[in-house]
């Protein structure tokens, strides 16, 4: 028995809750922190994915706590950086989800022929293989000349990386079978030039896209958009900021305008399922009614 009368299982019950108290204070206090001494808000990330990575974090650095890391990210700007990179997700790939891209090109390429200009928004681009798979799409479908591909993200390292077009070279073969499953009409590699271990794509596919840093957290809308692109972006956040950014992309569609969101998202049980019908179900696709 403990002093306090408790049984073992009991104190040991008390003991991990306060721990899961103290581990949630210090996770609030380090995401106040950063968000007030960098500007980056991680407030309204769902809590277990985030919860992970930040652990992941504290071994990566060496230290022992959650306070620990925020006293490393507060003091060294270096650690931050890290942290972003980490928390940021930067995984992708091109024309991920193929049958999406098919449908894409079938059911929404016929409605965007009839614009006299088309506006693209990819939110959350990560390293941008999907900005340059929709740049070959519109190309081979003769609209990429009246279009422009406004590329964002919030992690700066892989924006640098999106806008130099140069990636792994032993990801073509995957990214090749994507291609041909999207509907692809040439020969892939007519599309890049390898060069050792890299492969750089075509400076022409890059002539209309624009990179630019913003974050669906904080930054506001900032143009309209006749096609809004959120993949695997906001599986990330708590329906609080979800249901934010579904505001933002509300404000950014031009009438009529499409969202398309990853396999795993939709737009039902948000502020906005009224706002939009939907053109594919099962590839996410959905257009602005209201
Ligand atoms: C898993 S990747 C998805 C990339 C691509 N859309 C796809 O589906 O392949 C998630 C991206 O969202 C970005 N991201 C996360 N939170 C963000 C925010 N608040 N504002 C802008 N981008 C954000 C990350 O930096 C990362 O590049």
């Amino acid at each position: 028995m403990s002093s306090s009368n408790h049984t073992e299982s009991e104190q040991l019950l008390i003991t991990e809750d306060s721990e899961c108290e103290l581990e949630q204070i210090e996770l609030e206090l380090l995401l106040e922190g950063i968000h007030r001494f960098y500007g980056y808000d991680f407030r309204n990330y769902a809590i277990p994915s985030l919860r992970r990575r930040i652990w992941h974090h504290v071994h990566a650095e060496g230290v022992s706590s959650i306070s620990a890391l925020q006293d490393k990210v507060l003091h060294d700007r270096s650690c931050f950086e890290r942290l972003i990179y980490n928390l940021s997700i930067p995984v992708t790939e091109m024309f991920r989800d193929p049958k999406l891209f098919l449908t894409f090109r079938q059911t929404v390429v016929p409605l965007l022929r009839t614009y006299p200009y088309i506006r693209i928004w990819h939110a959350g681009c990560s390293t941008g293989e999907e900005v340059y798979s929709m740049a070959i799409l519109l190309h081979e479908e003769g609209l990429y000349e009246k279009s422009r591909i406004y590329a964002t993200d919030m992690n700066s390292r892989s924006l640098q990386q999106a806008k130099e077009g140069v990636f792994d070279i032993k990801r073509m073969k995957q990214y090749t079978k994507n291609y041909m499953e999207a509907g692809g009409t040439r020969s892939f590699s007519e599309y890049y030039t390898a060069k050792y271990n890299s492969v750089i794509f075509q400076p022409y596919l890059k002539k209309n896209m624009i990179f630019a840093e913003h974050n669906l957290a904080t930054d506001r809308s900032f143009n309209e958009f006749n096609v809004i692109f959120c993949r695997n972006v906001m599986i990330y956040f708590n329906d609080q900021l979800r249901d934010h950014v579904h505001g933002l992309f509300h404000e950014s569609l031009s009438h009529f305008g499409i969202l398309v969101l990853g396999a795993k998202e939709s737009i039902h049980f948000t502020n906005y399922s009224e706002a939009y019908e939907t053109l594919d179900r099962v590839e996410k696709i959905y257009r602005k009614i209201k």
